[in-house]
């Protein structure tokens, strides 16, 4: 949903390969390059992720110190703490579900809908109470009502006798959003975040599963951590937080899958790893991770397009999109999909929350309350493709991306761009109006 670092890659995607020196903007260095590794004369060859280095304009600058994640073993390689009548069931996990509806979601919606003066606004505002989202366990506080929730839909699922799925978003790692501020989060990994993270968070979230071993359980894993690890470690807060990612993505994936949860890693968005000079490494990030982490049983792929405003499947490419083949999220899964190769599980669950409305956007990597979105296709398992197991309402519409409020400690400056709605809140807060145009731009309509 963030950075897209989409210009530079784009361009460098472009450019002829091999040459004896790479031109400003060209490929010099990663794993897998076998081009040029010098650079034309006022450019220096710096290191953006360990596939990709570049001939960057201007002299020197110290590249941050990485780790290529398939040459390292990475994270803990304990073995998760149960194993067996828990694997997840070959085929599409949400066959013969439902989901559980968000309480707090769902009262954040009704009261929303009272607001609303226009009585046909307010009557389709209010069905959006019954519509799925995922929920969001962004802090530790957020755990203890998720046991409430698992508790109430083992008792809903007891009397009713259809199985529910309960979604959630993992979404608490140390440095959490290392690219942006909007979404800073409570862990520091300068004061102990990995521990934290491990024995706070994903220990208590095992604890409540456990208790509830009847509820079926499917969570996107750290919405743009490892898509940061693609592309944004020329920012040192990334390039820092490398390692302690990709030990606590895997400690995630380990205990979780131990619990029987069913996870889909977030992978960013077309305009994101999607450019064609990102494709690959993305592919070996998630392959190499998940080598290195067992091939835990209970991941079942990836989860793109969160909280960002992609069209599944666009009618034609939004003029930002520009130079990418891969103009929305169907041309990206389908570039992606075969360099997973049998490494890595491919199947895919798509957001499509927010992306009712195309051409929105001023630049592609505008991520932070876009203006004039609307609703888009509701939650279903009629996909149109082989790869997607589900058309998903990951982001709750109506929460805030990030304050537009420049004093804020999380303020980004995305936040505050033309293309962004005014007056915004903190990020994950209500934001009325935001939530109003959702309703009346819905597409389809609600
Ligand atoms: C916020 C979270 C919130 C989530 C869903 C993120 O941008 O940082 O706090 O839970 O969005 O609204």
């Amino acid at each position: 949903m963030k950075i897209t670092s989409a210009g530079l890659l784009a361009l460098a995607s472009v450019l002829p390969f091999a040459t004896a020196q790479s031109p400003e903007w060209g490929q010099c260095g990663g794993i897998g390059w076998t081009g040029a590794t010098s650079c034309v004369s006022g450019t220096t060859c710096s290191v953006i992720n360990p596939y990709y280095s570049q001939c960057l304009p201007g002299s020197a600058s110290v590249p941050p110190t990485t780790t290529p994640p398939n040459t390292t073993p990475v994270g803990t390689t304990t073995a998760p703490t149960s194993t067996g009548s828990t694997a997840p069931a070959p085929g599409n996990p949400f066959t013969g579900f439902e989901y559980f509806i968000s309480p707090l979601y769902a009262s954040e919606v009704a009261a929303a809908a009272k607001l609303i003066t226009d009585s046909s606004t307010a009557a389709a505002a209010a069905t959006v109470e019954k519509i799925p989202t995922f929920i969001w366990l962004d802090s530790v506080s957020k755990i203890a009502p998720f046991g409430t929730y698992l508790s109430t839909a083992s008792a809903q699922q007891k009397s009713s006798g259809q199985k529910l799925i309960v979604p959630i978003v993992i979404y608490d790692l140390p440095d959490r959003d290392c690219a942006a501020l909007a979404s800073n989060g409570e862990f520091s990994i300068a004061d102990n975040g990995e521990t934290n993270y491990k024995s706070l968070y994903i220990d208590a979230i095992v604890a409540q599963i456990k208790q509830f071993p009847d509820v079926k359980i499917v969570a996107v894993i750290e919405p743009d951590s490892l898509a940061n690890l693609v592309t944004n470690l020329s920012v040192s807060k990334c390039a820092n937080a490398q390692t302690t990612y990709l030990a606590c993505v895997t400690y995630a994936m380990q205990q979780l899958s131990a619990v029987g949860v069913t996870m889909y890693l977030d992978a960013g968005h077309a305009g994101w790893l999607g450019w064609p000079a990102n494709l690959s490494p993305a592919a070996q990030l998630f392959t190499s991770l998940y080598a290195s982490a067992g091939k835990p049983s209970g991941v079942r792929g990836l989860a793109t397009n969160v909280a960002n405003y992609n069209a599944l499947s666009a009618a034609s490419p939004d003029p930002i999109t520009q130079g990418n083949p891969n103009y929305d999220e169907i041309h990206y899964i389908n570039a992606l999909a075969p360099l997973l190769g049998s490494n890595f599980p491919a199947h895919f669950i798509v957001d499509q929350g927010r992306s009712g409305q195309q051409n929105i956007r001023q630049q592609w990597g505008d991520w932070c309350n876009v203006l004039n979105a609307g609703f888009g296709t509701q939650p279903t398992l009629n996909t149109g493709s082989s790869f997607i197991d589900a058309i998903v309402w990951v982001k709750p519409g109506g929460e805030c991306d990030g304050t537009s409020n420049s004093s804020s400690p999380r303020f980004d400056a995305h936040c505050a761009l033309s293309d962004a709605a005014p007056n915004a809140p903190e990020a994950g807060t209500w934001f009325q109006s935001y939530f109003q145009t959702l309703v009346t731009r819905a597409n389809p309509p609600l």
